[in-house]
């Protein structure tokens, strides 16, 4: 665009150049030519004028003379006339005249001094007028000079005119050259040049027609290029097509899985099926900033988890649209593609109104569920509107799933956490063809803590509609098949992990989420070098600066025990002064759920802790806490990750925790010590981190001490280890095992109903 603006106003410039330069031509040779024919007519009059008034002077016959210039004054274009003697003196005049023109008038007495005409244009009264002198004489002798005035401003008014015919050519060729300016970019130029970069952008992300060239404009100047380009995608495409087949046979011995061997084994295992896939939080959300539209990654191990899972399975993905600018960028079946750079699956956008939001997502969902299956001591509460608008929109949720999958056989659908109980109940009652998983990303508590909502009946039942409900660990699903043992009528099978109930059985199976791992080692001492320019740059960023570095990276949220986290800090200084001024704690938190009293109370809470401890121990240098408060994207939370001395997960309670696997995942360097809370899922697996109680402050704060201190042989031991664990369960694997086992499930249930 700024190439087409650029292009369209030099052409402008130049043509208004040109416009001006002949317009002030124009106008010069128009004046000219009128102002020659007024002295023409001029000239004539005075010449016949003379005859009369000359007998007129020569007798002295003023009052004769009077009437005779008072005849002549006033007619068509001419003003007036005048008779002066040879000195100057004015003799007769036209009347009206008599008060503009100055006395003597120097150009009749010029002309009567050098016995000459004299003709000027002049301004008379703010008039144009042209003046005409022609003396007369009597026996050589000069005796006078008969001046006439013409009027002259029709001139100028001509000249006005000519001018504003000009600019108004010039505005109608200033606009069609812009048009055709920029019709003839679109169509040979930018029209093309987008052409051509989407087809290569398909072409890039495999999708496009390889051998074929893109459709060529007749004779444009890309031909070349296209042909280039077609020449290079032949090319391309044989080292494709080869580089699948090899790849194929590499996935097919591979033992860790890749997004690569999870397309392969999905394609095999769905032949082409779609997957569907229901969350309430979105992997993309629209903001706006400014006057601009911001794409941002909302914080959260779900989106964290099953962004590239989804890249991988080109599925749909179906969520509430929560940004502000949500609606500007869907089509009109509320779709996009993402991720935006490079769009891989569809996102479908489920809008809904302030009291589903209210009743759903932050009463029911938030202060409902999320308390009820987290043991973090925070009482849950339940409203029955709450449960009303949870049931609505899970109502809603199944509403749009069912548009999608109208025309699906059998459709894979993955179902996440614990805002959706009651759908898999919805899918299987109007789709009992649907392979549907429900994966609960939060605890489930043991009977007692659970047998205190008012509706735990119905939530269990919603849940059983799934063919799968997984949770990250065993231990979950223990307590899980406890609480339907307690609370409801069915066949419990301890051998099979399933629930069987009205003629349909659920699996409840552990499916420890994970993260993608990216893999990769870098040369340790390149790596150590780096690490030290990053930290040293990230330190200068925040104003701080130490020499170790502790990162903790949360949304706001009282389960991940922040300010234990924080009191252990303290205690830490205290107990190991040593430490003052030479380990800084940076903690990135994302404010969360904000509209909930309980979230708002503890980001206070939070914010007066880092005041108070700040205030404690700083130095004029030195802080031991930066808290930074906002939403980080990854690619600002990565250099934290590198380079930190230790991370921290502090959890009181947690699912599983994917910051902890993201920060084994970053550590290519295999250095750094993860302190993780026994809380959370991540421990069942993350073994070599340094375990903590996070109610433990006094243990904490040594775990601190000993990480610190930990030789770097030690660390690097358990950084490999940790780094095989996530390496080998990454989040490919999770989502191949899940869909295998749902896939392959179908068989199973018909053979059931068949011998029903
Ligand atoms: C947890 C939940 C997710 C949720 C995430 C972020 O990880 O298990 O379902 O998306 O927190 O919370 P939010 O309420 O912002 O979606």
């Amino acid at each position: 665009m700024k190439i087409t603006i650029r292009l369209i106003v030099s052409l402008i410039f130049i043509v208004a150049l040109v416009a001006v330069g002949f317009s002030f031509y124009e106008v010069r040779a128009e004046k000219m030519r009128m102002t020659a024919d007024l002295q023409r007519r001029a000239i004539i009059l005075a010449k016949s004028l003379q005859e009369s008034v000359v007998p007129l002077v020569q007798s002295n016959s003023l009052q004769k003379l009077n009437r005779l210039v008072e005849r002549f004054g006033n007619r068509e274009r001419l003003e007036g006339v005048a008779v002066y003697d040879q000195q100057g003196n004015v003799l007769a005049l036209t009347p009206d005249l008599a008060l503009k023109i100055p006395q003597p008038l120097p150009l009749a007495v010029k002309s009567v001094a050098e016995n000459q005409p004299v003709g000027s244009l002049m301004r008379i009264d703010d008039k144009e007028t042209y003046f005409y002198a022609l003396p007369f004489s009597e026996e050589d002798k000069i005796t006078g000079t008969l001046v006439l005035f013409h009027d002259a401003s029709y001139i100028g008014v001509r000249l006005e005119e000519i001018w504003k015919n000009n600019l108004l050519r010039f505005v109608i060729l200033s606009t069609l050259i812009a048009l055709i300016t920029l019709l003839a970019i679109r169509w040979s130029i930018t029209g093309p040049i987008a052409r051509v970069a989407e087809w290569m952008r398909e072409l890039r992300m495999g999708r496009g027609k390889m051998g074929q060239s893109v459709v060529s404009p007749r004779g444009d100047v890309l031909a070349p290029l296209i042909s280039e380009v077609t020449h290079l995608a032949k090319n391309l495409a044989m080292a494709h097509a080869k580089k699948e087949d090899e790849a194929k046979l590499r996935l097919r011995t591979e033992s860790v899985w890749t997004a690569g061997k999870l397309k392969e084994h999905i394609r095999a295992e769905l032949s082409g099926n779609k997957i569907f896939l229901v969350s309430n939080r979105e992997p993309y959300m629209h903001i706006r900033e400014r006057s601009s539209i911001k794409c941002i990654v909302p914080a959260g191990g779900l989106v964290t988890a099953l962004d590239p899972v989804m890249r991988v399975c080109e599925g749909v993905w179906i969520a509430n649209g929560s940004g502000y600018a949500d609606r500007d960028v869907v089509d009109g079946n509320d779709k996009l593609r993402v991720p935006p750079e490079d769009p891989a699956y569809t996102l479908k956008r489920v809008w809904l109104t302030k009291e589903e939001e209210n009743g759903y997502y932050y009463g029911f969902s938030n202060e409902g569920l999320w308390p009820l299956c987290h043991i973090t001591h925070t009482r849950p509460l339940f409203h029955l509107e709450d449960w009303i608008q949870y049931q609505r929109t899970n109502e809603k949720f199944a509403e749009t799933l069912f548009k999608e999958i109208e025309n699906e056989e059998s459709p894979l659908i993955l179902i996440q956490d614990y805002h959706f109980a009651l759908l898999p109940m919805l899918i299987k009652s109007k789709r009992p063809d649907a392979r549907v998983s429900l994966f609960w990303h939060i605890p489930w508590p043991n009977p007692e803590s659970y047998g205190i909502c008012p509706w735990r009946e119905e939530i269990l039942i919603g849940m059983l509609g799934a063919n799968i409900l997984s949770f990250h660990i065993q231990f979950h699903c223990n307590n899980f098949l406890d609480t339907v043992d307690r609370f409801l009528e069915s066949k419990v099978d301890w051998e099979q992990f399933s629930i069987t109930r009205g003629g349909h059985t659920t699996l409840v199976k552990p499916f420890p989420i994970s993260v993608d791992f990216n893999g990769g080692t870098l040369s340790k001492a390149a790596a150590t070098q780096e690490r030290a320019s990053i930290k040293e740059k990230l330190f200068r960023e925040i104003g701080a600066h130490a020499k170790y570095m502790g990162v903790g990276v949360d949304r706001i949220d009282y389960t991940k025990g922040i300010p234990e986290r924080f009191t252990a800090i303290e205690r830490f200084l205290e107990k190991y002064p040593e430490f003052g001024g030479e380990f800084t704690f940076v903690e990135l938190g994302a404010p969360s759920r904000t509209h909930i009293k309980r979230y708002r109370d503890l980001t206070t809470e939070v914010e007066e802790m880092v005041d108070r401890i700040n205030w404690r121990f700083h130095t004029k240098t030195w802080v031991p806490i930066v808290f930074l408060k906002g939403h980080h994207s990854h690619k600002e939370i990565y250099p934290f990750y590198k380079v930190a001395d230790i991370c921290m997960v502090t959890s009181l309670h947690d699912g599983m925790n994917l910051v902890a696997k993201e920060f084994v995942s970053s550590r290519d360097d295999e250095d750094g010590v993860l302190i993780l809370s026994q809380f959370t899922g991540a421990s069942r697996e993350l073994k070599d981190a340094v375990i903590v109680n996070p109610y433990d402050i006094e243990g904490m704060a040594d775990a601190i001490f000993l990480s610190l201190k930990m030789t770097p042989d030690e660390r690097s031991e358990r950084m490999k280890r940790m780094r095989e664990v996530v390496k080998e369960h990454n989040i490919y694997r999770w989502a191949g095992d899940l869909i295998t086992a749902l896939a392959r499930l179908r068989l199973t249930e018909t053979i059931e109903q068949q011998s029903e």
